[in-house]
């Protein structure tokens, strides 16, 4: 854990130049959970935990990262840039490799890099990651490259360099995201629009189960695939289909008896998510946390039955929390396979089912959970220019 003055200390201990300093922020989901990368729609918000970034160019072609929240270093020459076995200096190297590949004459940096954003936690750690550097050289080396076009950018690094095939969403709401707002974003067009994130007598709190199980990075891959050959089979029939974006379930089911059971349980999850979140976000701007808090807890159900992405750790949070009086919904966030349950919770329930659900997790597992007050905040900033 360090705050900003920190991570400028531990630069200046390292460093002899002014640094540029910029803050990257993690994001919680509401609903719209794996539809990024089937063109869907999610609703994300930018939170207020943080990484923070020192960077300065230093004149040569030599880089050196450092991550002071695991007091681990790397250095690299950035004419030679290839993936190592540290994935976090991958998140950062793929960046500046990109802009590379764009033409952009770069020279090497010193980056000291920490914060307060739990690391796999599914409040993506890694986008903070890749947005705080991007922005970073953005700024540095006076690059303008524009928002929508940096979290494109570091979509691809994550795809060419990282080697995850994830959606938008994360690096969308990194930079894009605004305080107090949700946002509504279309994966396949990347229009969006901003919705108050108004609660009313309503809060919104994470649990983390502080387990991640190493089949969040291996079976994620295997999703994006199920869901393509779902697309696949069902253009055959429909050859104008482009995306699970383009299918109804009456499609689907008219096609079932063509796909494997798992393939039909996974589009449908899918299919039915999209609908969740048109209806998830009617009740947020109606202040409807009743029906949206019954959404959440059909997700999970989605997520757990259908995607197959949930865990035991977060089976048991969201039980808990459907038993507890005055905690609206609950679903796993993120990726799945562990990280965070989000808990939408009427404020005077919310010390009581803290205590209760941490104690029953602990006896249940052994494992101290945490738990975040999260608050949606503008998006990746600079903090301070040289
Ligand atoms: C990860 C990915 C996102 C998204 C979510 C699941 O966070 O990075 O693109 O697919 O999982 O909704």
């Amino acid at each position: 854990m360090h705050s900003l003055s920190d991570i400028v200390k531990l630069y200046e201990e390292r460093f002899d130049t002014h640094p540029l300093l910029i803050r990257a922020c993690g994001r919680i989901n509401i609903i719209g959970e794996h539809t990024d990368y089937n063109n869907g729609f999610v609703l994300p918000a930018a939170v207020d935990k943080y990484l923070y970034f020192a960077i300065g160019e230093n004149g040569t072609a030599d880089s050196l990262l450092y991550a002071a929240d695991i007091k681990d270093s790397h250095r690299f020459n950035i004419n030679e840039i290839v993936p190592c076995e540290k994935l976090w200096a991958n998140y950062l190297m793929g960046i500046m490799k990109q802009l590379q590949e764009r033409g952009v004459p770069l020279e090497g940096v010193d980056c000291v890099f920490g914060g307060n954003l739990p690391i796999g936690s599914g409040m993506s750690s890694s986008a903070a990651l890749e947005c705080g550097f991007a922005l970073g050289l953005d700024t540095l080396f006076r690059l303008e490259i524009g928002r929508v076009e940096l979290a494109r950018l570091a979509q691809r690094s994550s795809h060419q360099f990282v080697g995850i095939p994830c959606g938008i969403m994360d690096q969308f709401t990194s930079l894009l995201g605004r305080a107090g707002q949700a946002i509504k974003l279309d994966c396949r067009s990347l229009e969006y629009e901003y919705i108050p994130l108004e609660l009313g007598d309503c809060e919104l709190v994470l649990i983390n189960t502080k387990v991640h199980h190493e089949l969040a990075s291996s079976e994620y891959p295997v999703r994006v695939e199920e869901c393509r050959k779902g697309v696949e089979a069902v253009q055959k029939h429909h050859p104008e289909v482009e995306s699970l974006r383009d299918i109804t379930l009456e499609m689907l089911d008219a096609h079932r008896d063509e796909l494997p059971a798992v393939i039909y349980r996974r589009c449908a999850y899918v299919i039915k998510e999209n609908a969740r979140l048109e209806e998830a976000a009617a009740c947020l701007a109606e202040g409807e946390m009743e029906r949206l808090g019954e959404l959440l807890l059909l997700t999970h159900e989605g997520l757990r039955d259908e995607y197959e992405v949930s865990s035991p750790e977060l089976d048991f949070l969201v039980a808990m929390a459907r038993e507890t009086e005055g905690v609206l919904g609950a679903r796993l966030m993120g990726g799945g396979f562990g990280g965070c349950t989000i808990n939408l919770v009427r404020k005077e329930a919310k010390e009581k089912f803290l205590k209760e659900v941490t104690k029953a997790y602990f006896k249940q597992f052994g494992i101290h959970s945490e738990y975040y007050f999260v608050h949606p905040v503008d998006g990746t900033t600079v903090v301070r220019e040289e």
